[in-house]
């Protein structure tokens, strides 16, 4: 896309932004040597593959390839364009920007975005305004009250109450936004009636919950019925901003401690969090009634692998979550499972029992796959060969989706013991399963370490990026054709501009000029992989050598076919000028 923000404004903005402190945000590093490594955010695994350079500012991931600098990273991982992320960056470092304009398609999402966030904010004030309201928010505070909820508690949620009138609220943003009633039913605020064609309150008599995303910005509402009514909860409708299978209630609120605690609760009613939270408990987000979905996770994803479902004992909520737990698995989380007791929901067990009693089922809570081998178990004979069948039926296509392969294993031979049925075979049957369903994982590659294993294409790639003046004189006696591999190719080619342009040649510089991802994912795999290079210029002086034989030998080759084609379609004079040129290159191999 075209920007108008100029080159050194964008590299000033990269080169305050520090990568390492970026991506801590969404992925825990660990240091290694002068790296840093943590779990991919861009694909599922166990063990760290992703490597971040703090002194060259760029990273890599020897799993999946995904590599980038720091604006890379965050529209990849946000999804944003370039400017986005720019502008996101330049915001936390303090750069300003010169004034850019965005398309007038962005500017007219980006304020509709913002026109939302309003009313959502104004509605918000506007509910807890009525919550506090001595005689309008009466029957609502009485309904917290007589469910032990606290004040404090539900100022911290910024929870309100939408009166059972027809349209306050409707009138009350009409005015003090000065917003459409279309914009009000954009904003899931208002809506249509058929007859009489009208607009009026979505919600009404409600106990009012927004819903917030992770930085706590209002993109919806969900509005508890005071009484019987049906629904018992209503939610916004999908909006600009709020989109159900992406929130997470509570995650804004949430996030540092589980960041800090290093694992979730999730459960599955609003109110359930917001108990939690009275309680002292702030690991903890809810569902609210949907499945859990794979973009959930991903957001859970961001500060921790640990999860532990903590879910009503019905069977609905098992059904549930074995769903889930599938998802959980392919996004290798580690999943652990509460069940609580009989007609309990995380809500009422706190009202009836110590917080120390739940922490300690929280502590004490199995593996997921456990508590599942040992469901399936209860509800199956495993006396008869019939009923073992059954068990193993339904327990190893699960087990199936372990992607690490020790704890697979593991669970295979939990599931021999307590079936009886033999280890092997099961380990067998599991592998079939694995193979047909082409879940083959991708293996990293280790670094070339010696000199001699490298392309000397991607060999020079290193020079240049090791070494300036190197870079100079390769730049100057290559030419892009030398590069056979294309990819080398484009990577050199960037490069080189670079050394034209006067830059030094860094990788996190380099980067994002070039498009090709492949060939972007071949620059920062290059930059992992450590040469040392006792004497760079004559490093070069052989390398560059080396191509050009290669390249002459190549061109020898190509040529010997056509004059030999030429001569055999009789084509003397043809034949004859290449095989003039055939001699000029040998004689200039001779002298490489
Ligand atoms: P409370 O009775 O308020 O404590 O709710 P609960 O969480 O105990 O209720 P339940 O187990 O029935 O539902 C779990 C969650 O599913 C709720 O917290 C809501 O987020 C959601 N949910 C329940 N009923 C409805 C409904 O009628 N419509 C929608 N959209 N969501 C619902
Ligand atoms: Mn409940």
């Amino acid at each position: 896309m075209k920007h108008h923000i100029p080159d050194h404004v964008i590299e000033d903005v990269r080169l305050r932004a520090d990568l390492v402190q970026v991506v801590s945000e969404h992925v825990q590093l660990k240091k290694s040597g002068k790296d840093y490594k943590g779990l991919c955010p861009f694909h599922p695994e166990k063990t760290p593959s992703f490597t971040v350079s703090a002194e060259k500012q760029f990273y890599h991931c020897f799993g999946c390839g995904a590599g980038g600098n720091v604006i890379k990273f965050l529209m990849d991982l946000e999804d944003l364009s370039f400017i986005e992320a720019i502008r996101k960056l330049a915001d936390r470092v303090g750069v300003t920007l010169p004034s850019v304009s965005p398309s007038p398609h962005e500017r007219e999402v980006q304020t509709e975005r913002e026109m939302l966030y309003k009313l959502n904010t104004l509605a918000m004030e506007y509910f807890v305004r009525l919550l506090q309201n001595p005689e309008g928010g009466q029957a609502a505070r009485a309904y917290l009250g007589k469910r032990e909820f606290d004040t404090a508690v539900a100022e911290r949620f910024q929870i309100g109450y939408a009166s059972a009138s027809l349209r306050d609220l409707t009138a009350y943003l009409e005015k003090t936004a000065r917003c459409s009633r279309a914009q009000l039913e954009k904003a899931g605020l208002a809506k249509k009636r058929e007859h009489p064609q009208e607009y009026v309150d979505r919600f009404r008599n409600r106990i009012m919950f927004p819903l917030k995303d992770a930085r706590g910005k209002i993109v919806g509402f969900a509005g508890r019925a005071l009484g019987e009514e049906i629904p018992k909860y209503l939610n916004s409708p999908e909006t600009l901003l709020y989109k159900k299978s992406q929130h997470l209630f509570g995650l804004d609120l949430a996030r540092e401690a589980i960041r800090k605690e290093d694992s979730v609760l999730l459960v599955e009613g609003h109110f359930d969090l917001v108990r939690l939270f009275q309680h002292g408990i702030a690991n903890a987000v809810a569902t609210c009634g949907t499945a859990l979905t794979a973009l959930q996770i991903g957001l859970i994803r961001n500060y921790t692998r640990n999860v532990v479902l903590v879910f009503d004992s019905d069977a609905a909520g098992q059904a549930a979550s074995r769903k889930g737990y599938d998802l959980l698995l392919e996004q290798e989380m580690n999943v652990k499972i509460l069940t609580l007791p009989q007609g309990h929901d995380p809500d009422s067990f706190l009202q009836d029992e110590k917080t120390e009693k739940f922490m300690e089922q929280v502590r004490n809570a199995p593996p997921f796959i456990e508590s599942y081998i040992k469901e399936t178990l209860k509800q199956e004979n495993i006396a008869s060969p019939d009923g073992r069948i059954r068990v193993v039926n339904r327990v190893l296509p699960m087990l199936g989706g372990i992607k690490n392969h020790l704890e697979r294993t593991e669970w295979i031979k939990f599931l021999a013991e307590q079936t009886g049925v033999d280890a092997g075979t099961l380990l067998a049957e599991t592998k079939k399963n694995l193979i047909s369903a082409g879940k083959t994982k991708n293996v990293a590659l280790p670094p070339p370490r010696a000199a001699d294993r490298v392309d000397p294409a991607v060999y020079l790639i290193h020079l240049m990026l090791a070494h300036t003046e190197a870079a100079r004189r390769i730049r100057e006696q290559v030419t892009l054709d030398d590069f056979s591999d294309p990819l080398a190719r484009t990577v050199a080619g960037t490069l080189f501009r670079l050394v034209d342009e006067g830059f030094p040649v860094e990788i996190g510089r380099a980067v994002d000029r070039i498009e090709n991802e492949e060939a972007r994912k071949l620059l920062t795999q290059i930059g992992f992989q450590l040469i040392e290079f006792e004497n760079p210029i004559k490093a070069a002086q052989d390398c560059i050598r080396q191509i050009r034989r290669e390249g002459a030998e190549n061109k020898i080759r190509e040529l010997k076919t056509q004059r030999n084609k030429a001569m055999e379609e009789g084509l003397a004079e043809r034949s004859r000028e290449l095989q003039k040129q055939l001699q000029m290159l040998e004689h200039s191999l001779a002298v490489i």
